[in-house]
C-alpha cells in the first residue's frame, strides 16, 4: 500500500485526473510513457544490481511528469529522500522548487531524478560501480521522457552523464551537445545552500533554463 501511494505520487496521479483536459495525442503518448515508467518502477523494487539495495529503505526513482520538457538529474537519495521514496525533498529540494517557481514552473511540470536510485550509506559519494550498475534505469527513462532538455545538478551527475572528468564551475550555465538532446549543467542546490554566494550564478542558470525552454 505503502509504495503503491509512492507510486502515484511520483508518477503523476494528477495528470490522470487532469488528463481529460489534454490534447488526446499527448494524452496518449502519456499513458504509454507512464507504463513504461511503471515498468522500471517494478524492476527497481526488486533490483539489487549493486550493494545499496542492502541500505536502503526505499529507492526513489524520481517524480514529476513522465512527458516533460525537462529532466533534472540529481546525485543519489540523501536521508529524507530513502525515507520517504521521493527526489529532492529536503533542504536542497526546497531550494530547487524555489528556482522552479521563480521561472514559472512546478515541479508537476519537470521530472526530478538522481544518477543511483539508492541512497549511499552516509551520504557519501557513489562509487563507480553503483553508477554503473544503475545507470541503465536513467538511459532507459531518458529514452521514454525524451526530453527537450536535461539538466544536471552538481560535478558528479554532468560526469557520470559525460563519461568525463568536468569542472563544474567551468560549464555550468553552458549548453552541451547530449545525443541531440540540449544538456545545461548546474550546480548542486546544496552547494548553493552551503555557499549562499553561488545564488547568483544559480539563478543565472535558471535564467537561461527558461529562454532555452521557450526556443
Ligand atoms: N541530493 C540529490 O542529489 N538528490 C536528491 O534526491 C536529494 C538530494
Ligand atoms: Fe539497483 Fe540502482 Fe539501487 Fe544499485 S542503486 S540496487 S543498481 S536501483
Amino acid at each position: 500500500m505503502e509504495r503503491y501511494i509512492n507510486l502515484k505520487r511520483a508518477l503523476g496521479q494528477k495528470y490522470f485526473i487532469i488528463k481529460d483536459e489534454m490534447k488526446p495525442e499527448k494524452n496518449s503518448d502519456f499513458e504509454r510513457k507512464r507504463a513504461l515508467m511503471i515498468e522500471i518502477y517494478k524492476e527497481l523494487k526488486n533490483c539489487r544490481k549493486c550493494p545499496l539495495h542492502k541500505t536502503r529503505t526505499k529507492f526513489v526513482i524520481g517524480a514529476g511528469n513522465v512527458d516533460a520538457d525537462v529532466v533534472f538529474i540529481g546525485e543519489a537519495p540523501g536521508r529524507n529522500e530513502d525515507l520517504q521514496g521521493l527526489p529532492f525533498v529536503g533542504r536542497a529540494g526546497n531550494l530547487l522548487s524555489k528556482y522552479l517557481n521563480e521561472i514559472g514552473l512546478s515541479r508537476e511540470d519537470v521530472f526530478i531524478t538522481n544518477i543511483v536510485k539508492c541512497r549511499p550509506p552516509g551520504n557519501r559519494d557513489p562509487l563507480e560501480e553503483e553508477i554503473n550498475a544503475c545507470f541503465p534505469y536513467l538511459t532507459r527513462q531518458l529514452d521514454i521522457i525524451a526530453p527537450k532538455i536535461i539538466v544536471t545538478l552538481g560535478r558528479y551527475s554532468l560526469s557520470a552523464l559525460l563519461g568525463r572528468e568536468v569542472k563544474i564551475m567551468k560549464e555550468r550555465g553552458t549548453i552541451i551537445d547530449f545525443n541531440g538532446i540540449m544538456l545545461l549543467p548546474m550546480l548542486h542546490p546544496a552547494a548553493v545552500l552551503r555557499n549562499g554566494g553561488l545564488n547568483d550564478k544559480m539563478r543565472d542558470d535558471f535564467m537561461l533554463l527558461k529562454e532555452v525552454i521557450s526556443r
